[in-house]
């Protein structure tokens, strides 16, 4: 197989802790060498072995490719005006929801596809390589289901999110709902499912009904993940401790006990910066997080109601200037961060035997993704080895 060599690299993060080189394993005057769409060789370019190719990235910076770990894609149309009216001193409730819902079952199963395809085109174009998406605005088996078999032509990282709110035509029967999430739109949602979350929060699902639904997928062979803790701080964060959930996300509101508790946990936590942004909410201070030893995750959490951006350095920028990350810290959340909270060892860094997911940036070092807010800094972003997006600067 061809082996390809990109060289004259001005700043490469790794990612690689072996290097022993400070958080983001980075490498000066750097190249690395892909074959067959892995890492196969990573050094400095004066010492880079031949290869059938060469690639000069002119002393640009290469990062790995973002993990966008938490992202609802699968939806029809949108709530600008919430958006606006919230802006304008509204809050933000999770009532919003069923206006998805109510365009989401509208919609026909090629505006669907088109929706998601536009917003995956958007997120290569921001530097991300792998992304996690989301049911929920379909609420019944059916358009569960379909919106499901649609992201999974999308995505390997599907999430059945039945349990989004209760809808509307439960509204008087929650438990019944809570039945037809853990039986019959389960059994629909297994064949396209890897994950399954629910919305723990005032507004959504208790502690209870939450566990009885994360139970019932986990039995039935999916693994948990859960929102917890958007709205207030109540047992989401036990329950993903509990269950062993791969992440917890939003954690908006955490106490000094559910901190232990993660700590304590193989619970990734999850921020994401872009709701607080959308929402108007205080942001969560990630130094928390960091100081009692959990490992922190950055995501965009695109979805139409609470966080409609799919720019991961967005939410850098926003996570270094309002959530007191560092842009060392932010970066690799938003990578090897994303990476662990989908449970994946192949992506998140450029090094040896992993995927060879990276994007070059049109800047001298990673830093400028914080330094240079709201600037379209990537050139091109590469999926296992083949260019998916690149600009024509
Ligand atoms: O991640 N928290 C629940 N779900 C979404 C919001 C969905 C919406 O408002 O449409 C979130 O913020
Ligand atoms: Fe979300």
């Amino acid at each position: 197989m061809t082996t390809t060599l990109y060289t004259d690299i001005s700043s490469l993060v790794t990612n690689d802790v072996q290097l022993e080189l400070g958080l983001l394993g980075e490498l000066n005057d750097a190249a690395f060498i892909e074959q067959n769409g892995y890492i196969k060789w990573v050094g400095s370019a004066k010492e880079a072995p031949d290869a059938d190719q060469r690639v000069s990235l002119e002393g640009k910076a290469v990062i790995p490719g973002f993990v966008d770990s938490h992202a609802h894609l699968l939806f029809a149309g949108d709530r600008e005006k919430e958006f606006a009216a919230r802006m304008n001193g509204e809050q933000y409730s999770s009532g919003g929801i069923m206006n998805t819902v109510r365009a989401t079952r509208a919609a026909t199963d090629e505006e669907l596809d088109a929706g998601i395809a536009d917003r995956a085109i958007e997120m290569y174009r921001s530097g991300i390589t792998t992304f996690e998406t989301k049911s929920g605005y379909g609420l019944t088996v059916q358009d569960e289901a379909r919106s499901l078999a649609i992201a999974i032509e999308h995505t390997e990282d599907v999430t059945f999110l039945g349990a989004h709110v209760i809808p509307t035509e439960y509204k008087d029967n929650p438990d019944g709902y809570v039945d037809l999430v853990t039986g019959e739109m389960l059994e629909a949602c297994l064949p396209v499912s890897k994950w399954i979350d629910v919305f723990c929060d005032e507004g959504a699902f208790d502690y209870d009904q939450s566990k009885a639904i994360l139970e019932a997928g986990i039995a039935a062979g999916l693994q948990p993940r859960i929102h917890a803790n958007q709205l207030t701080a109540g047992r989401g964060v036990e329950l993903a401790v509990e269950l062993g959930c791969a992440s917890a996300d939003h954690l908006t509101h955490v106490t000094a006990k559910d901190l232990e508790l993660l700590a304590g946990s193989e619970t990734v936590a999850t921020l994401l910066p872009g709701a607080e942004f959308s929402t108007k909410s205080n942001y969560p201070d990630v130094q928390r997080f960091l100081t009692a030893g959990i490992t922190v995750a950055l995501a965009t959490d695109c979805n139409p109601g609470s966080s409609y951006t799919t720019s991961m350095p967005f939410c850098i920028a926003v996570a270094v200037r309002e959530m007191n990350f560092s842009i060392e810290q932010a970066l690799w959340s938003a990578t090897m961060g994303g990476a662990r909270a989908l449970r994946n060892q192949e992506i998140g860094a450029i090094a040896v035997g992993k995927t060879a997911d990276f994007v070059v940036l049109n800047a001298p070092s990673y830093r400028h993704l914080a330094y240079r807010p709201g600037v379209d800094l990537v050139l091109e972003t590469v999926i296992s080895g083949t260019s998916i997006y690149r600009s024509n600067k």
